[in-house]
């Protein structure tokens, strides 16, 4: 049997589909001509009940949110948005970051560089020195639990980036699909919330309800500063007019029932001790080797010291029944994993602890043939 240390899905069990279906289906016997019909169009930034709803969760003006289908549209909506007329079209991530938003930044025109990322954060060192030679249309942040590394950037680290944002001149683009999922300790304060209180600070937010009730749902959206969401909504009628209402009331009534409240809870027990198991198993097999202890999220990532080349690495693996995503994809091409060493991404969210040991010993025995 593979062991897929691949794709970041949530497993079945995270997603409470029974619920939800019976939701849907209340919608659809009370309401059917309202969510069958066209939204609202004029500005229109999402379904007015599900912008209240997301408001209240994040304790901001519904008036701040614009709904998109999956966060991936706000990384679309919002590339086009800041580079179009931009000065620079230089955009700055974490390296290693989520591939797909440098692809999307990349085909509007943004020539992504990577900052190095470190178990807390971004290294602000190299950051600095970065902005001094050139100030970037924005900085692209995944702060806690980062797909691909399970870093969480802390909290002295997301004060100085806002900081910076001030100084220099530049945006934010925080991207928190997996905020919620923590198992340990307490949440950084978000780096919107943070710019609250900096002049001259700017950050736009992005989250998703893809890993907190269901990806197929597709609702993501963005939590901006005053006239982004009207901006974005003038794109939005441009292409797609709005995402579908039904998809939107569903999610609406999901938080007010409290469906969401729930299933973050139930994800963060489900997950919690396949966290756990993986830490350990990483430790004790790989050695010194994590980038981080995540402490939640999806994923725990590790630069494995290896002799070959990652193609080799991942052959061999593979015939060895272990499922692995390149890890150097997830670098901006100009930057890479530490010389000497491979950048493996281990999703633990769907892997029962006996099936991620399985696949890690596996994997050390692969090393050590291939070292
Ligand atoms: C960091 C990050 N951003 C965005 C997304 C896309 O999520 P959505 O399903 O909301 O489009 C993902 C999905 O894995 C992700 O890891």
């Amino acid at each position: 049997m593979t062991v897929h240390f691949s794709r970041g899905i949530p497993p079945l069990e995270a997603i409470p589909s029974l619920a939800i279906a019976e939701l849907t289906g209340t919608i659809l016997s009370t309401e059917p001509d309202r969510v069958f019909q066209y939204a609202p169009i004029g500005h229109h930034t999402g379904d007015r009940e599900l912008r209240d709803q997301l408001g209240a969760f994040h304790s901001v003006d519904p008036d701040r949110i614009f709904v998109t289908n999956g966060s991936l549209q706000a990384l679309d909506l919002l590339a086009a948005h800041l580079l179009k007329d931009a000065p620079s079209h230089l955009v700055l991530a974490e390296a290693p970051t989520y591939d797909r938003a440098v692809q999307i930044f990349e085909r509007h025109g943004g020539r992504v560089s990577g900052v190095p990322l470190r178990h807390d954060g971004l290294d602000l060192d190299i950051l600095r020195e970065r902005l001094r030679t050139e100030v970037p249309a924005f900085v692209y942040v995944i702060p806690d639990f980062q797909n691909p590394s399970g870093v969480t950037t802390s909290e002295e680290k997301r004060r100085e980036i806002v900081r910076l944002s001030a100084e220099f001149g530049f945006t934010i683009l925080e991207d928190i699909p997996y905020r919620e999922l923590r198992f340990d300790g307490t949440a950084p304060t978000l780096l919107g919330e943070l710019a609250d209180g900096v002049d001259g600070a700017r950050v736009l937010t992005m989250g998703s309800l893809s890993k907190i009730l269901s990806p197929g749902l597709r609702v993501g959206y963005v939590i901006a500063p005053p006239g982004v969401p009207r901006a974005l909504a003038a794109l939005a009628e441009s292409t797609y007019l709005s995402p579908a209402p039904l998809l939107q009331t569903v999610a609406a009534r999901a938080f007010e029932s409290g469906l969401v409240r729930q299933n973050i809870e139930a994800v963060r027990k489900l997950l919690r001790p396949r966290h756990d198991a993986a830490v350990e198993v990483v430790r004790k097999v790989l050695g010194d080797v994590a980038l981080c202890v995540p402490e939640g999220g999806y994923y725990i990532s590790v630069h494995l010291p290896v002799r070959t080349t990652e193609e080799e690495l991942l052959a061999a693996a593979s015939a060895e029944s272990i499922a692995l995503t390149r890890g150097s994809a997830f670098y901006p091409a100009d930057s890479a994993p530490p010389a000497g060493t491979v950048f493996l991404r281990l999703p633990f969210q769907s892997l029962g602890g006996e099936e991620f040991t399985a696949g890690v010993t596996g994997l050390a025995a692969v090393a050590r043939q291939a070292g």
